[in-house]
């Protein structure tokens, strides 16, 4: 398949002009790769079982990874649930559009193959007007999962959506680089007490200020334990992973540089290409290594943006291995952790 790059312009200024053939192919049962706000998505009709089958195909994605339904407006909601519990209603009025899913009951109107076999549905209504303009114009709900390949880093460019998907799918919509840079936060709402299942932009403080408490998945504290599944079944394969093996490093602030220096050396001596994940701050310390800034400490919104395209780079560079310096955990630094500790394969080290 030949696969077409059209460059549009950017979110505030939508133009229908240039969404149309977008759209036709998404209605038409093609896959359309769109930015988003969060990062780009690999576009389907979510109704359409066997335009739903190509996302899997194109990913190498496992069928039991059940896709998100990406809606336009609120009223789209509706045909695709069973119900919409109270919180579920409160969340999506304070957080959407905008990088937040929901996982509802399903209605009879959603095929499982979209849901991956599931009796919920995952819905969201993106906040980048371009998206939410493609989906209106295409007519029905859009399936789309991260564009990358499965396993690989979520794509924030493009330029990353081509390197993964070329020759796989219809058309790629080039909006310029994503705003957040990590996936939308994920709530269950379809039980009792809302669950977090993925952490993201939309921070844990900012959903219990509107839903009261709201529980962490188990999957989310630590290494899976194999038995266990988790509510999102695609947290348990190991993903956003670069080739080379990646090792956190955790501690004050110079016991992690000193460790990172003797870690380099002792791989560089066994002859292996070394990069170094690292942060403004200390930049200027790391005398060898391939070395990758990914911000300032203190502006989790950067890191976050640079985060999967300082991954791919290291893809890019062939490196053998990658020592990353680690962050906070609090607001929007728990889902860089939680990114990168999965990118680790919870590979983490402390120093002293
Ligand atoms: O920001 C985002 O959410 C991006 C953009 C494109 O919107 N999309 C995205 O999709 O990250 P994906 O497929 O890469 O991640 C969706 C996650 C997977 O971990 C999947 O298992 C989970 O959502 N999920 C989907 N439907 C679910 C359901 N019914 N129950 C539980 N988890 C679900
Ligand atoms: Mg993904």
């Amino acid at each position: 398949m030949k696969t077409r790059m059209m460059r549009i312009s950017d979110s505030e200024d939508v133009r229908d002009e240039e969404l149309r053939e977008a759209a036709r192919i998404l209605r038409t049962g093609g896959l359309v790769a769109f930015p988003t706000e969060t990062v780009y998505g690999l576009g389907a009709n979510a109704l359409d079982e066997k335009a739903a089958g190509k996302i899997y195909a194109a990913k190498g994605r496992p069928s039991d990874n059940p896709l998100i339904a990406h809606i336009s407006s609120i009223e789209e909601l509706k045909p695709l649930v069973r119900e919409i519990p109270e919180v579920g209603r409160q969340l999506a009025k304070a957080f959407w559009p905008g990088p937040l899913t929901l996982i509802f009951p399903k209605s009879g109107r959603v095929p499982y193959g979209t849901t991956g076999g599931l009796d919920t549905v995952a819905v969201r209504m993106p906040g980048m007007a371009v998206a939410r303009r493609l989906i209106a114009l295409a007519g029905v709900p859009v399936a789309a999962p991260s564009a990358n390949l499965s396993g690989r880093p979520s794509p924030t460019t493009a330029q990353h959506v081509w390197q993964d998907m070329e020759g796989k799918i219809d058309l790629i919509l080039d909006g310029g680089p994503v705003g957040i840079g990590v996936e939308s936060t994920i709530v269950d709402v379809s039980g009792e007490i809302p669950v977090l299942l993925r952490p993201g932009a939309i921070t844990i403080e900012m959903l219990e200020e509107i839903a009261g408490s709201v529980e962490i998945d188990p999957a989310l504290t630590g290494r899976l334990d194999p038995q266990v599944r988790p509510k999102a079944p695609g947290m348990k394969y190991r993903h956003y992973a670069p080739r080379a093996e990646m090792t956190l490093v955790e501690g004050k602030a110079e016991a992690v540089v000193r460790e990172i220096r003797r870690l380099t050396d002792e791989q560089l001596m066994a002859g292996r290409r070394v990069g170094i994940l690292c942060t403004e701050e200390t930049r200027e310390q790391y005398p060898r290594g391939i070395l990758r800034c990914v911000g300032a400490r203190s502006d989790e919104e950067t890191i976050a943006h640079n985060l999967f395209a300082v991954l791919r780079e290291f893809d890019d560079l062939q490196v053998d291995c990658i020592y990353s310096e680690s962050f906070s955990q609090n607001h929007l630094g728990y889902a860089i952790m939680n990114r990168m500790q999965k990118a680790a394969g919870y590979r983490m080290i402390s120093a002293r």
